[in-house]
């Protein structure tokens, strides 16, 4: 386990144009939430068994609007903001995301890209790579369609999501992530096929350690199944070799195959926590500023941005808040065996 001290930020360390937390840790990454509406029920994020459909989304007059979330942005860039990601609930289900996306593209961030289920991708690929989006991460934990359907809790199949992950490929994203969240004794004996699939496709999958994210998904430390023996497992059948990560604070582990033919990542939150590097902000649908994925309450920008104050205050604002963040759930988390004990954020209200 890697968890590194982390120090008070000294004043020396206070860049000048940017911000950095309590513990030195700078503003890199903004992600969005677009809706907390979702047409998937997977089971590690809002199961429909235990709760049926009685989920109480946001009312429309809540959301930001498009401008609101493309001002917000533009105000998180100027604090050194670099990377802006899409998401939800599943943000394809909101009404012409291309729109959001082209308000985003010349705010000059390095990148703007989109996590989704894949399931809307067929009809909305194109638009939204000719609205300026630079990538696309798509979620799929398995190739069996049995067990798919279990997963996201409303029996599609995984033959539909490939072909929203064909659609991104065909209008030019590359190269696609594939994100898969492991369950022991659900996916976890189908990680080869799905890892052979994306080798053979040219897709980057990304294995994710199954998280007790939000209050509902009834996790429990024995249903995840360690990275490292992910990688064993699929070392054994396509050996693999560490690879160095690509930028500071990137989440997965990068693991290359011998034999030239692509990479996997992994991403172990729960075995392998990392947040010492952890720069990243979630903004709600509504507008709330989340400094942790498993933070309980976000601090409101909404009410300030409909009164009316100056991007400027605005500013002021995020650095009053970022400056004093402490978080560091995972990697509290890892001391115990169970989830800590407080109402959490929930993943379909501020992504993954
Ligand atoms: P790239 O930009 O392609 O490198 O993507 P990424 O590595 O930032 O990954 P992505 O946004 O697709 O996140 C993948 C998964 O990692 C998420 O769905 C979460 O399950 C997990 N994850 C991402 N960020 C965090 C984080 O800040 N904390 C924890 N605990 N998990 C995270
Ligand atoms: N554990 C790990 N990853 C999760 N995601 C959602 N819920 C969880 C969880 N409990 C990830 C999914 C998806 C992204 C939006 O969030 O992999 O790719
Ligand atoms: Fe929807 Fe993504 Fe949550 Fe699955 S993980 S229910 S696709 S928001
Ligand atoms: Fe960042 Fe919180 Fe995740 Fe740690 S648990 S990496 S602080 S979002």
């Amino acid at each position: 386990m890697r968890i590194t001290p982390l120090q008070p930020t000294s004043a020396e360390q206070r860049p000048r144009k940017g911000v950095v937390d309590a513990f030195a840790r700078p503003l890199r990454d903004l992600r969005i939430s677009v809706t907390d509406r979702c047409n998937f029920r997977c089971v590690y994020c809002m199961p429909a068994e235990i709760y049926g459909e009685r989920y109480e989304f946001l009312p429309k007059p809540q959301l930001l609007t498009f401008e609101e979330i493309a001002r917000l942005a533009r105000v998180f860039v100027k604090l050194g903001v670099a990377k802006l990601r899409l998401t939800g609930g599943e943000p394809l289900v909101r009404q012409d995301l291309h729109r959001l996306v082209a308000m985003l593209s010349p705010l000059g961030a390095e990148d703007l890209t989109l996590t989704t289920n894949g399931y809307l991708l067929p009809q909305q690929a194109q638009a939204l790579r000719e609205a300026g989006l630079k990538r696309i991460t798509v979620s799929l934990d398995t190739l069996d369609d049995d067990i798919f359907g279990k997963m996201n809790g409303r029996g599609f199949s995984a033959q539909r999501v490939v072909e929203g992950i064909r659609a991104a490929e065909e209008v030019g994203f590359s190269p696609i992530k594939i994100n898969a969240v492991v369950m022991k004794g659900v996916n976890d004996h189908t990680i080869i096929d799905l890892a052979r699939f994306c080798k053979e496709k040219g897709y980057v999958v990304r294995f994710i350690e199954y998280m007790d994210v939000g209050n509902r998904n009834g996790w429990k430390l024995d249903h995840v199944v360690p990275s490292r023996e992910v990688v064993r497992r699929i070392s054994e059948a396509m050996p693999l070799e560490p690879v160095e990560k690509t930028y500071a604070g990137e989440v997965a582990d990068r693991w290359r195959y011998v034999d030239g033919g692509g990479e996997i990542g992994v991403i172990s939150s729960v075995t392998e926590p990392f947040c010492g590097d952890c720069s990243r902000v979630r903004l709600s649908p509504d507008g709330h500023v989340y400094t942790c994925l498993f933070a309980g309450i976000g601090h409101d920008l909404r009410t300030p941005l409909r009164s009316g104050v100056t991007d400027e205050e605005l500013e002021e604002r995020v650095r009053a808040i970022w400056r004093v963040r402490q978080d560091r759930y995972s990697e509290e988390r890892t001391l115990m065996t169970a989830p800590i004990p407080r109402k959490k954020v929930e993943m379909y209200h501020i992504g993954g």
